[in-house]
């Protein structure tokens, strides 16, 4: 690859901007593509995809997600273990690795593009009322496109998962598996608590924003602690722990994968790959294999010990109905044989933020940013805003339930975005605004002259659950997601108190300093309440229901005697030999963060256990 001089960059850019303009997202990811090309460090091999699938191994791992990619390097590192892989989607390329253009990769065809059925009281602001929920479908799965926000969740979030009866998931249980994956080059990490040496990179970006600054000082004159919020307690805040390095975004097939590639001989790994099936034996109830539509047929693959499925907390309980797993009346319904009747697809739990806008009289993220020739040189160098993980840069937690217990169990999260809903047309594209919305709210903040961020006040804990549901026996077809949003009226109570806690923080100094001020505009459909009334806020709630991308919960972790169970603590699948689940599907109850970290502890301890069930390790 010759060597670019400025100039030719700048061309490429603008030209990629000129196009950008024309709606092209394809045009962006290619130009974004083709500088990074010129970096040395960045490796661009891939896996070999011309293996000869075998017709049996030890493992199939289902799903090369988050999770997936964990488990299948951590059951490879028996050598007399033939491991298989199964992806969906392609390989990771390159422009996934830059942490700013994270939103351009949900217009990408690496997403699945889900959406949630219509609602009437959630997703308003979105077209038809539908919320649209990107998951992975690429090598990384979800944690290619996420947002790189590094966060653990609190330690009662583990002890409770004990106390629901699942023995080994308490806090101290799962501490040295969060410990084992992290790589963390936090310096002010708390040494006790945080992994140094682990495949997942965790680090500070190292460029940061006014915005960002202000942020992290108004929350602390508001009452926190500036601290490492995944340290011994997690009220306070900080900026971001991210799972970059070198501006890097660290997805599981990173972590992971690129390490031992082309070193485990016992590790196949199949892209473009569907599962369609798990095959169970309906006499004896044991998982014996599965089927797979890749190179262009559909082919049958036996397991000789197990089949893990780590699909996904959408796609995990559609394969599992589709294998006949699942509630017996719903299957029956849709012409699916039942071999277990299990609670399979509810319990969907998510995390939402009705994100609030304001300006300030200091420079905010604009997609021109990439344009400036100084910063320009530095992407060279791996500095400016390049490495912000989409422009998420701050993040504080709040127990406003016990806002004087300094060590309380966070019901809010607030994190700060430097940019706006118009800081570039991929942003309100990835949430399916409506245009009436968009005009009405942020058509105005286009003006070059306005700068403007945003604070999501993420809930926590919520207590509305949703649903999966099967619409056909047809494995292509995409599955029903009931999200259910604000089916509580806590969820709804708890999004307003977080969201006037966002806008108190302007009343605090560190704020004042950047003249940041509340983007007052009102939504059309919400003109019936006085403005900013409690009643306002709640419709505004209604309308912007954003989602944090955490679904989860659906294929739940519990003991037999719980009938809303579907997977036992060792994540075996109640009533079916050799099927595990080991994903964000097991979570009994969603933990209060961001579930990309506990994902990975949720792989590292399924390895272990298995590693134990088959007597390889103690
Ligand atoms: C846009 C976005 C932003 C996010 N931001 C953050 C964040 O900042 N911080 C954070 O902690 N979390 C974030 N998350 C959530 C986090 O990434 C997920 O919770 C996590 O990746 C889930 O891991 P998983 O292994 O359960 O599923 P996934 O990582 O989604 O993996 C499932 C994999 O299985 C594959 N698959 C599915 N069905 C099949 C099949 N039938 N056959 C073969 N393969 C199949 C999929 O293609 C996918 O690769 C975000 C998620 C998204 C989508
Ligand atoms: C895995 O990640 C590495 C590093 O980003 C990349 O070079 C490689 O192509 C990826 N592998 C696949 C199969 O996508
Ligand atoms: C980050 O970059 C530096 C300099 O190129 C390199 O020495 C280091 O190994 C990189 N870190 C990781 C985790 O790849
Ligand atoms: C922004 O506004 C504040 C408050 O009015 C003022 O003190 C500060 O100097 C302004 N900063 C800039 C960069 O204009």
């Amino acid at each position: 690859m010759a060597k670019m001089n400025h100039c030719q960059v700048l061309l490429w850019l603008l030209a990629g901007l000129a196009l950008a303009a024309a709606q092209s997202e394809n045009v962006i990811l290619e130009t974004l593509n083709f500088l990074r090309r010129g970096q040395t460090e960045v490796n661009l091999e891939n896996y070999d995809n011309t293996i000869q699938m075998g017709a049996e191994y030890d493992f199939i791992v289902v799903g090369a997600g988050t999770a997936g990619c964990a488990l299948a390097a951590r059951l490879s590192e028996n050598p007399k273990w033939n491991v298989l892989l199964l992806e969906a989607g392609g390989p990771e390329r390159l422009v996934m690795d830059v942490p700013i253009v994270a939103h351009f990769l949900q217009l990408g065809e690496m997403n699945w593009k889900y959406r949630t059925q219509p609602s009437d009281h959630a997703c308003l602001a979105m077209n038809n009322n539908r919320c649209n929920w990107p998951r992975g479908k690429v090598m990384g799965g979800s944690s290619v496109l996420n947002y790189m926000m590094y966060t653990r969740g609190n330690r009662r979030d583990y002890d409770r998962w004990e106390e629901l009866g699942n023995p080994g998931w308490g806090w101290k249980d799962v501490l040295p598996y969060f410990k084992k994956y992290e790589g963390s080059s936090v310096p002010d990490a708390e040494e006790e608590f945080v992994g140094r040496d682990g495949p997942v990179k965790i680090s500070y970006v190292n460029w940061r924003s006014q915005i960002s600054k202000a942020f992290v000082e108004a929350a602390q004159q508001d009452g926190l602690k500036y601290r490492d919020y995944n340290g011994r307690i997690q009220n306070g805040v900080a900026f971001l722990h991210t799972t970059t390095r070198n501006s890097t975004r660290w997805s599981s097939n990173r972590s992971y994968l690129y390490p031992i590639k082309g070193k485990r001989p016992n590790l196949h790994v199949k892209k473009n790959a569907l599962v369609t099936k798990v095959l169970i034996d309906p006499q004896t109830k044991t998982a014996y294999g599965i089927m797979v539509q890749t190179d262009g047929r559909m082919q049958k693959v036996l397991a000789r010990k197990e089949v893990i499925v780590s699909a996904g907390a959408i796609n995990t309980p559609q394969l599992l109905m589709l294998s006949g797993v699942g509630p017996a009346k719903h299957l029956r319904e849709v012409g699916i044989k039942p071999i277990a009747d299990l609670a399979v697809g509810y319990n969907l739990q998510d995390h939402t933020a009705p994100a609030v806008t304001f300006t300030t009289n200091v420079t905010s993220l604009k997609f021109e940013d990439f344009a400036d020739p100084t910063w320009l040189t530095r992407f060279n160098r791996r500095e400016g805003p390049y490495g912000s993980p989409g422009g998420c840069e701050a993040i504080a937690f709040w127990d406003l339930d016990h806002e004087s217990d300094e060590d309380g169990w966070p019901d809010i999260e607030l994190f700060m975005v430097g940019g706006s809903m118009s800081s570039n047309p991929a942003i309100s594209r990835a949430f399916g605004l409506k245009k009436s919305i968009y005009d009405a709210l942020f058509a105005e903040i286009e003006d070059k002259s306005l700068n403007a961020f945003m604070i999501f006040p993420m809930i926590l804990r919520p207590k509305s659950r949703g649903r999966i549901m099967l619409k056909s026996s047809d494995p292509f077809k995409y599955p029903l997601i009931h999200a259910n949003y604000f089916a509580h009226p806590y969820d709804v109570d708890i999004s307003v108190r977080g969201l006037l806690k966002a806008i108190s923080l302007m009343d605090q100094q560190g704020m004042k300093a950047i003249n940041a001020k509340l983007w007052e505009r009102k939504i059309p459909t919400c003109k019936q309440y006085p403005y900013k009334s409690w009643a306002y806020w709640t419709c505004y709630v209604r309308h912007f229901t954003f989602t944090i991308y955490h679904y989860s919960g659906t294929a739940k972790m519990g003991p037999k005697s719980d009938r809303a169970a579907v997977v036992d603590a060792r994540l075996r699948v109640h009533g079916i030999r050799n099927l595990r689940v080991a994903d964000a599907s097991i979570m009994p109850e969603i933990m209060s963060g961001h579930p990309n970290g506990p994902v990975f502890m949720i792989a590292e301890k399924a390895a272990d256990m298995i590693k134990q069930d088959y007597g390889y390790i103690k």
